[in-house]
């Protein structure tokens, strides 16, 4: 009965005398429930258990006689519920990295009465979603964003703003677990008031934000922009190149676009700044390696080929500690069949991004931050030429098939330039507490969020020298003048 017991948090549920007599008697102890309620409650639960054991029979056994077997998998300990009570909201990767252990990378569990196949083998996650994309490339809707796979709004993938990035997967709000609580009106499920107040934020946040970088662009003299193209690409119509249907869906598509852009990169430029404090012999030796290639420029691009320490150090953050360890959920729209498996249509797939990382037979010492995995020809991670690799790009956590990261290029070159630039200019190390004892940063300490990474955590971030400040100076001081 969690979020029932304050009535607080749903403070405008309608009633018929203007008062919230109905919702205090809602909101009391057990035992001063209607009568009423509790026959809509069991009568929905009714429902919901029979639609369940409806599906489970027609559609989520192999079919008969094909000698199809089932998928392997934790059975369900609770009616429709399934197995929820092993899923820590705070850490839903750790049980589900230990069931994958347990059924050898492939199992399927029911969880708020949707099945959900986990794949943590590549010769399943190549064969389902690269050769057979064409059943497994829809992306899975979400309690806590209904409609999110239809319509323009969320075109570019589920959404990723800081607030949505929270409410995918089995840590965001409970509708994720238990999908047709969605179908309950707001006043019965308070998340769902949340998540549209969330949204209409974002709307407005992303409406403001284009129409003022609209009134620059019509100004001219501005830097290239994604709502600078979009208009100019309308501006171009009569040619039919439209980049988008109207201005409303450029405005989601931009918003979309540029928040995805910025948190899925946040959580690895953290983790990198954790695992330089957590490794300082690595802060040496991609320093060194800065200091003899860049000289006293900023770094960029053109310095990637001559600085395969700091691309190893980037690359085995996210392997180290995957910041996408649940992967992102696609739905399989037909019956599919591996190994003799039955995988029934209608079912949420993940790849298991925490399992692929950790593997030890993919990866040696899996739990250890080890960058010379990449760099040492006897590893075998290890890939020639040294110019080129190691690269994020084509790395598991980017997802893989159609729907794979599209964002690849742009954040490999991103945390290049940030992580690169970060260990030029500065030295990174643990903050102190009151006796001068290094306070070292847990990298357990995780978020919630789907595409997440490192809780925050104290640190220190000192320039390392005199020439450094005063460049760092002017450059902040000229990004103020020019608004960038
Ligand atoms: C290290 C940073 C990033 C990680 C770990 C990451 C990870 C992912 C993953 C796992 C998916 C789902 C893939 C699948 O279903 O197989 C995805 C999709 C997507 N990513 Fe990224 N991403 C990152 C950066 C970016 C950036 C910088 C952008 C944009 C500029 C971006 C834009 C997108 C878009 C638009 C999709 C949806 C593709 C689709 O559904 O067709 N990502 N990303």
């Amino acid at each position: 009965m969690e979020g029932f017991t304050n009535n607080k948090q749903i403070p405008d549920v309608p009633t018929t005398n203007g008062t919230f007599s109905a919702l205090e008697s809602i909101t009391s102890p057990m035992g001063h429930l209607p009568s009423s309620f509790i026959r809509t409650a069991i009568f929905i639960i009714f429902l919901l258990l029979t639609h369940r054991i409806i599906r489970y029979l027609t559609s989520e056994l192999p079919p008969r006689g094909s000698n199809l077997k089932p998928l392997p998998g934790p059975l369900s300990t609770l009616p429709y519920i399934g197995r929820i009570h092993d899923v820590d909201r705070n850490h839903a990767w750790s049980a589900l990295h230990k069931f994958s252990r347990q059924y050898n990378g492939l199992f399927s569990c029911t969880l708020g009465g949707e099945t959900h196949i986990w794949v943590a083998r590549e010769d399943v996650a190549q064969d389902l979603l690269c050769k057979n994309a064409a059943i497994c490339s829809a992306r899975a809707d979400l309690g806590s964003y209904p409609g999110v796979t239809k319509g323009f709004k969320y075109l570019p993938l589920l959404g990723y703003t800081d607030a949505f990035l929270g409410q995918l997967g089995p840590s965001g709000p409970v509708m994720n677990l238990v999908p047709p609580l969605m179908h309950l009106p707001e006043w019965l499920v308070p998340g769902k008031r949340e998540v549209r107040l969330r949204q209409e934020r974002e709307a407005k946040l992303w409406e403001g934000l284009f129409d003022r970088s609209k009134d620059k662009y019509k100004k001219g003299g501005y830097p290239k922009t994604y709502v600078g193209a979009s208009l100019e690409s309308k501006d171009g119509s009569t040619e039919g190149k439209l980049l988008f249907e109207n201005e409303t869906e450029a405005k989601y598509a931009v918003g979309m676009l540029c928040t995805v852009g910025i948190f899925t990169i946040a959580g690895p430029a953290i983790l990198f700044i954790m695992a330089m404090i957590l490794h300082p012999e690595w802060q040496e030796k991609v320093r060194a390696q800065i200091d003899e290639v860049v000289g006293d420029e900023m770094i960029d691009l053109k310095h990637s080929p001559r600085l395969p320490i700091l691309r190893a150090v980037i690359k085995e953050c996210v392997r180290w500690k995957s910041t996408v360890p649940l992967g992102v959920p696609r739905l399989l729209s037909s019956d599919y069949t591996y190994d003799n498996y039955h995988f029934p249509a209608g079912a949420v797939v993940h790849v298991l991004d925490i399992a692929l990382s950790q593997d030890p037979k993919r990866y040696q010492n899996p739990s250890t931050y080890d960058p010379d995995r990449w760099l040492n020809p006897t590893s075998r991670n290890f890939k020639a030429p040294l110019t080129e690799f190691p690269r994020l790009k084509g790395h598991h956590i980017f997802g893989r098939g159609k729907r794979a990261c599209p964002g690849q290029d742009l954040a490999e070159a991103e945390l290049f330039v940030f992580c690169g630039n970060l260990l030029k200019f500065f030295t990174l190390s643990p903050a102190l507490d009151e006796k001068d004892e290094p306070i070292w940063p847990d990298p357990d300490k995780w978020t919630t969020n789907v595409i997440g990474g490192p809780l925050p955590f104290d640190c220190r971030i000192e320039v390392r020298d005199k020439k450094k400040l005063d460049m760092v100076e002017k450059m902040y001081s000229e990004a103020f003048e020019k608004n960038i």
